[in-house]
């Protein structure tokens, strides 16, 4: 029904925050994941073409006993896959909201006060982070689209005409620069991946050889990207050294913030970032360590008008007409996108809502947690470290008595099933790494949910879950 009644509206209303309130209440009790296969959930879902529509009851319901059964639970305090946030009540209402008003923020004519509302959120992002006055930023998709602007801007400010140009970023860094590069038309190729220490942070003497090297065969350096926390062991990156390189060289400064930029916010890991603010660019994903529900990334650049030379296009169906400064300002020419939800409100409503001090102290929380892993690996016997840990990030192995004289290659493959076998298990769910040549289970803590006792379930289910295939093989 395109318009349903008030009533019916209501109903609607009533049932979605009852299903809400349920699912929040029993997260613990569910598996985080339910082993499944495609074939099964297609089973339930009817494929014939919908001409005629079903009533709204029945729609839920499918929802209820199809799509969230067969989802892994994000929200749950033990997946600690990937760089994976749990949402937030607070985020629900508001993207509830911003589909009510349908906000399309494309320019301030079109969504006056989302407009604004996403400029004021930007603007705090930019002082939690430390950037200047006048820097400017824009709520995107996530941390790829975020990358790919800010290169784009770096891009914007060299003459590439005769030379290829060259990027350099650490091995750790996330596949999305690369990606970014290739879509650009800088190529892959010229993304240079300068080895990291022992700590997986980008070496600055390989940085400048290489770009040194570059320079005398004749490419045109234009951007180095620093990482902020990267994906496989949350490495910082020596930001302010790289800052006084990029300046050195003349090379533009994008920091990959993605997954750790907002633990700037923990008191604990503040002095980790001191350089970040310098950065020309930086990508950051509210829906990563602000708790968000995903879609919303954001980019946060110092200088505007570089964003405007690389995006800005003229068209004669999207001129506007006699307006002041504030009022004509051009999303789209800040970005690749045109039509845009408003992704801003979420993070208004969180900022305002939840408050800097409790969000810092979640953060807190979730480093704890992480060390709190650490501390009780390196006391066992049958675990070990595979990467110090810097945030809320570990890596690490499961190495018991039977296997500690086997060899690097058995035990990874070992590792390698007790994921499979963890994740089928269902009580907690982790990722995992590749560091060096080496298979490694990878957690990170991104649940203000969270608890050191979660931590401690995670060691009992991978000691339990190893057991049971061990005495099955
Ligand atoms: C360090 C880093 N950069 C970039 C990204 C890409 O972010 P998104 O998935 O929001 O595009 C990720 C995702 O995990 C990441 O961890």
């Amino acid at each position: 029904m395109l318009e349903p009644s008030a009533d019916e509206i209501r109903k609607w209303s009533n049932s979605v925050a009852q299903f809400m309130i349920d699912y929040l209440e029993g997260l613990r009790r569910r598996p985080v994941y339910r082993h499944t296969s495609s074939r099964e959930i297609r089973s339930r879902l009817d494929p014939a073409l919908p001409v005629k529509g079903t009533d709204f009851d029945s729609l839920l319901n499918v929802f209820q006993e199809t799509i969230v059964r067969f989802s892994r639970q994000n929200a749950h305090p033990r997946m600690l896959g990937y760089v994976q946030s749990p949402g937030t009540p607070i985020a629900v209402f508001a993207d509830l909201l911003a589909s009510t008003l349908n906000a399309n923020l494309t320019i301030w004519r079109s969504a006056p006060a989302p407009v604004d509302l996403e400029r004021l959120t930007i603007d705090w992002i930019r002082q939690i982070l430390g950037f200047k006055t006048g820097a400017g930023g824009l709520f995107v998709s996530g941390g790829s689209m975020a990358n790919l602007i800010g290169i784009a801007m770096a891009r914007q400010t060299k003459d590439y005409s005769s030379a290829p140009l060259r990027l350099y970023a650490s091995s750790e860094t996330h596949f999305s620069v690369a990606k970014a590069a290739a879509l650009l038309g800088i190529g892959r190729e010229n993304v240079r991946y300068v080895a990291v220490d022992e700590r997986f942070r980008i070496r600055t003497d390989d940085l400048v050889a290489k770009i040194i090297a570059d320079l005398e065969a004749g490419y045109v350096p234009f951007c180095v990207v620093a990482n902020a926390g990267t994906v496989n062991t949350g490495a910082i990156d020596p930001l302010a050294e790289i800052r006084e390189t990029a300046d050195h060289f003349q090379l533009w400064m994008h920091v990959d913030g993605s997954y750790g930029a907002f633990a700037v916010l923990a008191e604990s890991a503040r002095k980790l970032f001191e350089g970040m603010e310098q950065a020309d660019s930086i990508a950051l994903d509210p829906h990563k360590w602000l708790y968000l529900p995903v879609d919303v990334g954001c980019v946060i650049y110092h200088d505007p008008g570089i964003a405007r030379a690389a995006f800005a296009h003229e068209a004669e169906y999207t001129r506007m007409f006699g307006e002041e400064a504030d009022e004509a300002f051009v999303c789209w020419d800040y970005g690749p996108e045109l039509s845009r939800r408003f992704r801003a409100l979420k993070v208004w409503m969180l900022l305002k809502g939840v408050g800097l001090d409790s969000l810092g102290a979640a953060i807190e929380s979730n480093l704890a947690c992480a060390r709190y892993l650490e501390s009780m690996v390196r006391a066992s016997d049958d675990f070990e470290m595979a990467a110090p840990v810097e945030l809320s990030i570990f890596c690490f192995r499961h190495v018991p008595a039977r296997l500690r004289n086997k060899s690097p290659k058995a035990i990874d493959a070992f590792n390698e099933r007790l994921l499979v076998a963890l994740q089928r298990d269902g009580s907690s769910y982790l990722s995992n790494a590749t560091l060096g040549d080496r298979f490694a289970l990878r957690g990170c803590v991104l649940n203000y949910r969270t608890t050191l006792r979660d931590m401690e379930i995670l060691l009992d289910d991978l000691r339990r879950v190893a057991k049971s295939f061990l005495s099955s093989t």
